[in-house]
């Protein structure tokens, strides 16, 4: 087992009602606030109204970025940075999703860079400073809320980046389950296939590692697995919410990586998808994620696999191995596909085999999948694509 470092210096206020804090919050940091969001979701659940509220009440200025795409475009942390460089921006609130956050940790980035934001994420320049950046979580998923890392499109060039710097880390984070109550049925099934995804790319290692780690990522996993259809048909259940909110976050903030270094698998390879077919994120890690599980499957991980079905869906550990490990497949395509509702093929969303090899060659390149729990070439990613359609 590695050592580590466990370093996580975000600041939770958790549970309803505690946009009281945000104004006092936000004054840590200066006087001239930006706040950032989406498509318009923060308005119509009056969301909006109520954070202008605090922030005129704390006596700010405040500034506005809205627009920000799911897939957010480098045009938008662009625009953002053009207004911080403008006015002054002392701090930046994001209130939306992780599209929402992780723009405007670039945007953050991009205020002290004199240039295309792209540059950064095509790592021409370090990030050493970043804005301070504030959010107000309303979806339950990425896990932006409490991790460094971000990830941006560029439709131009068809290429979908995420880096991390640790200067990137938001400084405090509001997770009021309340606020997910009007997410819909979709998009809180993608955001629990994204979940589930970002601990399964960690659990399924062959190294020795913390047994301890693997029971937290277990528990994570049975949450997602058991609340998931609960707010799915009670989109106001505060247990479901508030479990799902809560998983969000630590299935990405670092905790159960424990050292480990091994490079991501699922992620990497949807990102190619997403950025050509601009797909759902979730929506790409369900499809992927039991055909990646299938490809890897042998006698050398047949053992991760056993005890994922055993401790993940309670499968009889008297049953051989190999049978554990194909019925975990089969469980989990089952969760993903029937009690979420998601769809399981890519021709369902229009996609063909036209971009696989270019798709798989960028991903094997920039996801480093030879350092993957299976090592993938652009071969073998090809034939996992050929399994999805
Ligand atoms: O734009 P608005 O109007 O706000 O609507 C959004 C958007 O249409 C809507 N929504 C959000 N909160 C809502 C709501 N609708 C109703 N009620 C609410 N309370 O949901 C839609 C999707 O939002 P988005 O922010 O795009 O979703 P998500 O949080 O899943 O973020 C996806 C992005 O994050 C990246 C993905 O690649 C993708 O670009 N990721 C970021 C990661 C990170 N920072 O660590 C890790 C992830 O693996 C992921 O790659
Ligand atoms: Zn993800």
């Amino acid at each position: 087992m590695n050592s580590f470092v466990y370093d996580i210096p975000t600041k939770v206020y958790f549970g309803e009602n505690q946009l009281g804090h945000l104004g006092e919050e936000l004054s840590k940091y200066g006087k001239k606030v930006l706040m950032t969001y989406g498509g318009g979701s923060i308005k119509k659940s009056g969301l909006y109204d109520k954070v202008v509220a605090e922030i005129k009440k704390a006596g700010l200025e405040l500034f506005e970025l809205s627009g920000i795409e799911p897939n957010p475009r480098v045009s938008s942390v662009n625009a953002g940075a053009k207004i911080c460089k403008e006015e002054g921006i002392d701090v930046l609130l994001a209130v939306g999703g992780g599209s929402v956050i992780d723009c405007t940790k670039y945007i953050g980035a991009a205020a002290f860079y004199d240039g295309d934001a792209w540059d950064i994420l095509e790592q021409k320049t370090d990030v050493t400073k970043c804005l301070p950046v504030l959010d107000i979580l309303t979806l339950a998923a990425t896990g932006s809320e409490m991790d460094y890392g971000g990830v941006i499109s560029n439709p131009e060039t068809k290429d979908k980046i995420g880096l991390m710097f640790p200067v990137m880390q938001p400084k405090v984070s509001f997770l009021d389950p309340t606020l997910t109550y009007t997410v819909s049925q979709y998009q809180t099934a993608c955001g629990s296939s994204d979940m589930l995804s970002h601990i399964i790319e960690v659990y399924f290692n062959m190294n020795k590692d913390l047994y301890m780690l693997d029971t937290v990522m277990e528990g994570l996993m049975k949450t997602i697995i058991r609340y998931t259809p609960i707010a799915m048909k009670e989109p106001d259940n505060y247990e479901a919410r508030a479990n799902l909110m809560w998983a969000s976050s630590w299935a990405i903030n670092g905790f159960v990586n424990g050292g480990k270094q091994q490079a991501w698998s699922c992620h990497p390879i949807e990102h190619e998808v997403s950025a050509i077919y601009d797909i759902t994120h979730g929506l790409g890690l369900a499809i992927l994620t039991p055909r990646w599980m299938e490809y890897c499957l042998d006698e050398t991980t047949v053992s991760k696999y056993y005890q994922f079905g055993c401790n993940v869906f309670g499968l009889e550990p008297k049953m051989e191995p190999m049978e554990v490990a194909k019925k975990s497949i089969e469980l989990l395509s089952d969760f993903l596909y029937n009690t979420l509702g998601l769809k399981s093929t890519f021709t369902e969303l229009g996609i063909d085999d036209k971009n696989f090899e270019i798709m798989a060659e960028k991903s094997v390149e920039i996801g480093g999948l030879k350092y993957a729990f299976k090592a993938l070439t652009k071969e073998d990613v090809v034939k996992i694509f050929e399994m999805c359609k």
